[in-house]
């Protein structure tokens, strides 16, 4: 989508000047994955409520970089935790530098963006506010990583996904909708929009785990959610319905066995489900812009929505 890229631009001329290069080889870790690219959905989602709200995103910058870089950080430790070796098409910063690095580089980022948020030029109590949000964010985000893993080792169902999701997914993403609301200090706006980012998240967080399994050329490890055993809505589904899958948390297995699983997945109407039920998200979470007056910004929001569950990668 064309608006997308051309905030995205914007976003990687920030994210160099506000997270520079250094020579210690740390760096080079914290910045392997923020260079490789990324679609940047989270600062631009942050970009386009400020452009809804006619407010200038220049002067919140650095916290639209911290956004991106709590998102890295988690995507770091996410890639370690989740044994993937490949991310953005290049290997994931733990495959290239070891695991100690890895997670030193994430540290490095999940602090340098609470640094970047009190640099925004807005008055202190929205920054005080800010940070408090962000600082909460990241607690749901491990207990929703939390939740994930564990769930690896017991039985599912649809509403505890749904809690995990929405923590490990839906809370960055509403942050990213709200902060502006919070740094302009537009208070009453908080609600919807956060609301918006929640549902927002809980269907790309959906529609991610359908590409795992039909996407191509995703620049991730393809099927891994299948080889790890998460219990993502489309295996519940599936299990639902007494399916048996050959690769759950086989931890490895052939391409031809994982499509042998994904063309079961497709028959038995479950990845169908899923889509469904991400479109569903979707629809709430525009609902919850009707306080945004009809207008080109707005028109475009909802396209960058849809986007989400649209996206091939
Ligand atoms: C991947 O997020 C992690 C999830 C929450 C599913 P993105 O799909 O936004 O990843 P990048 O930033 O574009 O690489
Ligand atoms: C991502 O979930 C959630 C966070 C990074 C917090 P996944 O494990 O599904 O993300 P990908 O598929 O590795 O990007
Ligand atoms: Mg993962
Ligand atoms: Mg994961
Ligand atoms: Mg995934």
């Amino acid at each position: 989508m064309k608006e997308i890229l051309e905030r995205a631009k914007i976003v990687n001329e920030a994210i160099k000047y506000y997270l520079p290069e250094k020579d210690l080889e740390l760096y080079k870790a914290a910045r392997h994955l923020i260079k490789a690219g990324g679609k940047r959905l989270r600062p631009v989602i942050a970009m386009m409520i400020t452009e809804a709200l006619e407010e200038d995103y220049r002067k919140i910058m650095p916290a639209i970089v911290a956004l991106e870089a709590i998102h890295n950080f988690t995507l770091i430790h996410d890639d370690i935790m989740d044994r993937d070796e490949m991310r953005r098409n290049v290997k994931t910063v733990h495959t290239v530098f070891g695991e100690a690095t890895a997670i030193l580089a994430g540290d490095t980022l999940f602090a340098e963006a609470f640094s970047l948020l009190s640099k925004c030029e807005v008055p202190g109590e929205n920054i005080r506010r800010a940070i408090e949000i962000v600082a909460d964010v990241c607690i749901k985000i491990c207990e929703g990583q939390y939740m994930d893993m564990s769930f690896e080792s017991r039985n599912v169902k649809e509403p505890e996904y749904l809690e995990m999701v929405k923590l490990k997914t839906g809370v960055l993403l509403a942050a990213s909708s709200s902060l502006p609301a919070v740094l302009f200090g537009k208070n009453e706006l908080f609600k919807p929009l956060w609301d918006y980012g929640i549902f927002a998240g809980i269907g790309f967080q959906i529609h991610d785990d359908v590409l795992d399994l039909i996407g191509e050329n995703i620049g991730k490890d393809w099927g891994s959610d299948l080889v790890k055993g998460k219990k993502t809505l489309v295996v519940i589904k599936a299990f639902e319905d007494g399916v048996e899958l050959r690769t759950f948390g086989k931890q490895k297995a052939e391409v031809n066995e994982i499509k042998k699983d994904v063309e079961k997945l497709l028959e038995c109407g479950a990845i169908d489900y899923a889509k469904r039920k991400a479109y569903e998200y979707i629809e709430l979470a525009k609902k919850n812009l009707r306080f945004l007056k009809n207008s080109e910004k707005k028109e475009e929001l909802e396209r960058l929505t849809d986007f989400l569950v649209k996206r091939r990668n």
